[in-house]
């Protein structure tokens, strides 16, 4: 580090998936936060953790004034930076795209880092919901991955480890481990 407290390097910041499971060779990992952006379970999962008949949701980045989103940063071995943005490119091509971001690292220190974000509107993007459709929709999802329950429950478990906070991810795996809302009875279902 810097004296001016700046961290040098090329970090990519993962807040999802990439938090548990990296899947690349990291030099160094750091809990970082970057702000003005709020995890969302927003995104449709047709390559991973659902299908393309059967999305299931997994987490992007929304913008939203005063939020931030805590996650984990791990600066790249030089050598590798190429081949690993062509594995990220390839894991992440169901709507992200890279962005440029700065990081603020716990303790300590800023730095400049690479995350990977589906926008608003892309052709996965799912938006909000109601809490019930999420889970239900969840509760039913899989893909080449896994389930899209132990996504959400690994991200839940990450994040604790981390002590990472984060209420919108708490709350959808507290309502998973109770169940799924029961379906509408027959008399709804013919209406
Ligand atoms: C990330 O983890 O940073 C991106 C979203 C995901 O792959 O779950």
């Amino acid at each position: 580090m810097k004296e001016d407290g700046i961290r040098e390097g090329v970090w990519v910041f993962g807040y999802g998936s990439l938090i548990w499971r990296p899947g690349m060779a990291f030099a160094e990992r750091r809990v970082a936060r970057i702000r003005g952006w709020a995890r969302r379970f927003w995104q449709g999962s047709h390559d991973h953790r659902g299908l393309p008949h059967a999305p299931g949701r997994v987490v992007t980045l929304v913008q939203e004034p005063g939020a931030s989103c805590e996650g984990v940063a791990y600066r790249l071995h030089i050598d590798q930076v190429a081949a690993t943005f062509a594995g990220l490119d390839h894991r992440e091509k169901n709507g992200y795209q890279r962005r440029n971001v700065r990081l603020e690292f716990r303790p300590g220190g800023t730095g400049a880092g690479i995350v990977y974000i589906a926008p608003v509107g892309n052709r996965a993007f799912l938006g909000p919901a109601p809490l019930d459709e999420m889970v239900a929709q969840i509760s039913r999802a899989a893909g080449p991955s896994g389930t899209n329950v132990d996504y959400v429950r690994e991200l839940e478990t990450a994040l604790r480890r981390l002590a990472i906070d984060d209420p919108h991810v708490f709350e959808l795996a507290r309502r998973l481990r109770e169940g799924s809302p029961p379906s509408p009875g027959p008399e709804l279902q013919s209406a």
